[in-house]
């Protein structure tokens, strides 16, 4: 189980930026709960500091009751962390990855080489196993991360972003494999844009604005408190038809206060060059 409780993180840069404000959660054995949030809200600053990777300014958190302030040892042999960003070793194969990682968790030797092959087999990478991961396509390198942090089970698992760049059906065996995790009773805190990824994994989820967390409950009570009314998107050109373009979104916000129901006012419009 991981707690976490009154975080804090300020970078210092020119203006000091608060980067994640005052987030205070628990996360029970065979929970998975989903961080979700627009870039910059906070989510991967969350998950550098439940990892040690960045200090925490004040605040504390605990996996599996030791804190990361004073025990991050401890916690990072309970701890497997996808990061947003692969930190991966251009000049090795997938295998050869898997197998080092494994050797750093503590696998007994005799095990590893089962260990490492199921990974493969479970993230569809054995076709790709002796591959130098310099050679590998983002969604593969996001697969190879990820079984990565599941290597030898750890008891709390952080995923930033796993599926980003994977294919359907890859994504698809990423849910199973995640799922799989849960029900043996690993906790999991998992960051995702995709809704329906959400709503396939998570037990409970919470928004993250600027650092805070704006609302916290299972993916059904939230879509039941925010998601009535209409949403539209739009594709533009964006060619100097500015005006066009602030008229139009007039035009909508116009037809959602005169049709959507109280409350409801969700308008995207995409500008791309020489969309439709
Ligand atoms: N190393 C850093 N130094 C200064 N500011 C940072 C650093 N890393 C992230 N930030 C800022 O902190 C905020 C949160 O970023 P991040 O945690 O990466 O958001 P998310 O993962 O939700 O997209 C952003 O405003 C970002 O610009
Ligand atoms: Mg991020």
């Amino acid at each position: 189980m991981a707690v976490f409780s009154a975080h804090a993180q300020v970078y210092e840069q020119r203006a000091p930026l608060l980067a994640v404000d005052k987030v205070s959660l628990a996360v029970q054995k065979g929970e998975c709960f989903g961080l979700l949030g627009f870039n910059g809200a906070g989510k991967t600053t969350t998950f550098k500091m439940l990892t040690g990777e960045e200090t925490i300014t004040s605040g504390d958190a605990f996996v599996g009751g030791y804190s990361i302030s004073s025990d991050i040892g401890k916690v990072r042999q309970r701890i497997g962390y996808c990061p947003q960003f692969d930190a991966l070793l251009d000049h090795m194969t997938g295998r050869e990855t898997l197998v080092m990682f494994a050797r750093l968790r503590g696998i007994p030797e005799r095990h590893i080489g089962a260990c490492v092959e199921n990974t493969l087999r479970g993230l569809l990478l054995e076709p790709h196993a002796n591959k130098l991961v310099r050679m590998y396509s983002g969604g593969n390198k996001r697969k190879l991360s990820t079984g990565i942090a599941l290597l030898g089970e750890p008891a709390v698992i952080f995923l930033d972003e796993p599926s980003t760049g994977m294919d359907p059906v890859a994504r698809r065996l990423l849910w199973d494999t995640v799922a799989r995790a849960r029900e043996s009773g690993k906790a999991i805190v998992i960051t995702s844009h995709s809704m329906e990824e959400c709503e396939a994994l998570c037990t409970r989820l919470a928004i993250m604005v600027q650092g805070q967390f704006k609302c916290l409950g299972s993916p059904q009570h939230l879509k039941s408190k925010f998601g009535s009314g209409y949403s539209l998107r739009a594709k533009i050109r964006s060619d100097g038809q500015q005006e066009a373009l602030e008229e139009f979104k007039g035009d909508a916000t116009g037809w959602e206060a005169s049709r959507g129901p109280p409350g409801a006012k969700r308008l995207s419009v995409e500008g791309a060059p020489n969309a439709q």
